[in-house]
C-alpha cells in the first residue's frame, strides 16, 4: 500500500492545495493531509479549525484523510511507515525553500521520497498568504479557496471585530 503524506500550514486551504490533493490521490493509496507547524508562519487557524476546512472540501476523496502534527515531518512520517512526501511547486521561487526542505528532510530520515507536483497553471499564483492579503483588503476570495473558507474566513473576522 503506497502511503503519501501531504504536509503544509494551509492558512488557509486554498484551491491550489485542493489540486495537488486531488492529484496526488489518484497515485496514492491513501493520502494523510498533515496540518503541520512552519514556525516562520503565523496562522490566523488554529490547527484544528485548519484541520476541520480540510475535511470538509476533501469529503469527495475516498482515501484522503486529515491529521495534524506539531513536530519534526520525518518523527510522523517515521511513526506511520509514510512512503512518500508530497509537496506542490509553484513557480522557479518556490524552488529554492523546497529544495532545501526536501534535502533535509531525507538527512533527517531516508525512508522517504520527497514527490513534486507542478501546480496548474491557473493555481500558479495562488497562495494562502495572498488569499488573506485580498481578503483583508476587502477583495473578493471566492474563486481562490472553497465555500467553507471563506465562510470561515467572514466568521473569524467578525470575532475579532467583537473581542
Ligand atoms: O505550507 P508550508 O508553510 O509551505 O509548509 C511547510 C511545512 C509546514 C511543511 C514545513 O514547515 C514543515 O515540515 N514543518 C514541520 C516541522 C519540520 O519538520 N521542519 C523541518 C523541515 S523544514
Amino acid at each position: 500500500m503506497k502511503l503519501a503524506v501531504y504536509p503544509g500550514s494551509f492558512d488557509p486551504i486554498t484551491n491550489g492545495h485542493l489540486d495537488i490533493i486531488q492529484r496526488a490521490s489518484k497515485i496514492c493509496d491513501k493520502l494523510i493531509v498533515l496540518v503541520s507547524i512552519n514556525t516562520n508562519k503565523k496562522g490566523l487557524f488554529t490547527s484544528l479549525e485548519k484541520a476541520e476546512l480540510i475535511k470538509k472540501s476533501v469529503l469527495n476523496l475516498d482515501n484522503v484523510e486529515v491529521d495534524c502534527f506539531e513536530g519534526l515531518l520525518v518523527d510522523y512520517v517515521k511513526e506511520h511507515n509514510i512512503e512518500v512526501i508530497v509537496r506542490g511547486l509553484r513557480a522557479i521561487s518556490d524552488f529554492e525553500m523546497e529544495f532545501q526542505m526536501a534535502g533535509l528532510n531525507r538527512k533527517l530520515y531516508d525512508g522517504a521520497e520527497t514527490m513534486f507536483l507542478m501546480t496548474s497553471i491557473e493555481n500558479s499564483y495562488l497562495s494562502s498568504s495572498m488569499v488573506k492579503e485580498v481578503f483583508y483588503m476587502k477583495g473578493s476570495i471566492s474563486q481562490f479557496v472553497p465555500e467553507c473558507v471563506e465562510n470561515a474566513m467572514n466568521k473569524k473576522v467578525s470575532e475579532v471585530r467583537d473581542e
